[in-house]
């Protein structure tokens, strides 16, 4: 699919250049299926345009903004007219860099570095954020501000007028608002604007993660004048069907403009002496060492090829899916579904839901869907810890007890659920399958005597492994 069949281009077309789409995998049986990826929330399965663009590349690939040849001319081009891609995107205007980081966790912990710790005696900044979040929208703010949460509405939901109260209360003393895009555990969006709108009139800015939202919503940053709009935004690659190693932190300029860079190296000063280094512009300065050019590329590709698709398209299909995927799913008395669970309500949510089936723990579940159905799953708390353990009514008092047990090794009794989560490729049939196998965990239908592994918390079948080399080898 070069450059020009971009035009017009289908969801279903593009959806059949995902790479990996029919391999198969074994089962505990010996027999062999077709692999169905139902864990796209944690990464996505890469598209086939996306290796060949990075192939295509590869003949020119050369460092760069180091050196005067051609190849490296041409590559520190390339790299900058990804970045404008990238840029558009999210519609950042022009007091926005695009700053190349690993992934969305590095992103954030690069903006909380902008937030210095104060001399000490020094009061802490206010960071307000969420009991809804992933680790990664929570640890790094620990680390540098007095972190107060936002509480949450019984359905999961973040609590707008927990939100407005906490503004009030600390007005003047909150310097960001860190809050998510959309959940990684119940796939709810959240009115980021109107919470930007509200973060401004108190003097606050704002930093959505949006490393759910980015691959499954369009997002428009907002010029700086709009009181609605996003002062700071993360994301990841490898969730957005270019799995090459980068993600990218979009955000006011200013904050990078002062002090030291988080990393320093080469590529971020213009002059060093023995006793002084004067820091290169923006985003150099931010960006240490030798970037991960072939990311980009991916990237600016993987996001090429969603706009031509537009996301009216991937809406409606993840939508539908979703929607499919609830209605079932609402019909077996056993599933305990976290979140909404209202079909009707999937075209304001994300192909995300998390279950857990009564009486059977998480990891069980995933692991016979796994040995058995070639179902990927991923379970547990999703790095969301506090946010799984509100929507699971775990008591502080329980929390304390398993997490004296994990301290001790013991993960047999770790919280969480089974999520399932949509991309552009999965289909109703691959859902169907996934009911069926469930319908067979809950009758005890499942062939294999699963041993839980205290250490890990993980169940494993008796007497059968997983040969990986007969699929993958260095060899
Ligand atoms: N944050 C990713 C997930 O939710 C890894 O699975």
């Amino acid at each position: 699919m070069s450059g020009k069949n971009y035009k017009n281009l289908s969801l279903k077309k593009l959806a059949k250049q995902v790479i990996g789409l029919d391999e198969e995998v074994v089962l505990l049986d010996g027999s062999k299926r077709k692999y169905i990826n139902f864990d796209n929330a944690a990464s996505t399965p890469a598209l086939l345009p996306v290796q060949k663009k990075v192939g295509e590349f590869l003949k020119w690939y050369s460092n760069v903004h180091r050196g005067t040849g051609f190849k490296s001319q041409l590559s520190s081009w390339v790299f900058e007219e990804a970045r404008n891609i990238i840029a558009d995107f999210v519609k950042a205007d022009e007091h926005c860099c695009v700053i190349f980081c690993k992934n969305t966790t590095e992103a954030i912990n690069k903006l909380s570095s902008r937030f210095q710790c104060p001399a000490l005696g020094k009061e802490k900044p206010i960071v307000l954020t969420t009991l809804q979040e992933h680790h990664s929208n929570e640890l790094p703010w620990r680390k540098v501000a007095q972190v107060i949460h936002v509480g949450l509405n019984p359905d999961g939901t973040i609590d707008k007028n927990d939100y407005h109260e906490k503004l009030k209360k600390y007005a003047g003393k909150i310097q960001l608002v860190a809050v998510s895009g959309a959940s990684n555990v119940t796939g709810y969006i959240n009115p980021i604007h109107e919470f930007a709108r509200m973060a401004h009139e108190v003097g606050a800015q704002i930093a959505v993660d949006a490393a759910q939202l980015a691959p499954h919503r369009p997002i428009d940053m907002k010029p700086r004048n709009d009181p609605e709009h996003i002062d700071y935004l993360s994301f990841s690659a490898h969730k957005m069907y270019a799995p090459y190693g980068i993600g990218v932190l979009v955000g006011d300029r200013s904050a990078f403009l002062y002090g030291t860079p988080d990393d320093v190296g080469g590529g971020t000063a213009d002059i060093v002496d023995l006793e002084s280094a004067y820091w290169k512009d923006l985003p150099e300065r931010e960006e240490a060492g030798t970037p991960d050019i072939i990311g980009v590329v991916a990237l600016a590709e993987a996001i090429r090829l969603i706009q031509k698709v537009g996301f009216d398209q991937i809406i409606k299909h993840e939508t539908a899916l979703t929607a499919y995927a609830l209605k079932k799913l609402n019909k077996i008395p056993e599933v305990i579904i976290y979140g909404d669970r209202d079909p009707r309500n999937a075209h304001n949510r994300l192909g995300v839901i998390a279950f857990n089936i009564k009486g059977m723990h998480h990891a069980l579940v995933s692991a016979i869907l796994s040995y058995e159905g070639g179902i990927g799953v991923r379970n547990g708390c999703f790095c969301a810890h506090p946010y799984v353990k509100c929507l699971l009514g775990v008591t502080p008092e329980e929390a304390k007890r398993i997490e004296q047990m994990i301290i001790n090794r013991d993960r047999s009794e770790v919280p969480g659920a089974v999520r399932i989560s949509f991309g552009i490729y999965n289909t109703k049939k691959e859902i169907d399958l996934l009911i069926e196998m469930l319908q067979k965990i809950i009758k005890k239908e499942y062939r294999g005597k699963y041993v839980l592994d205290k250490e890990r918390g993980e169940y494993y079948p008796e007497g059968f492994e997983f040969k990986f080399k007969d699929f993958f080898d260095f060899d």
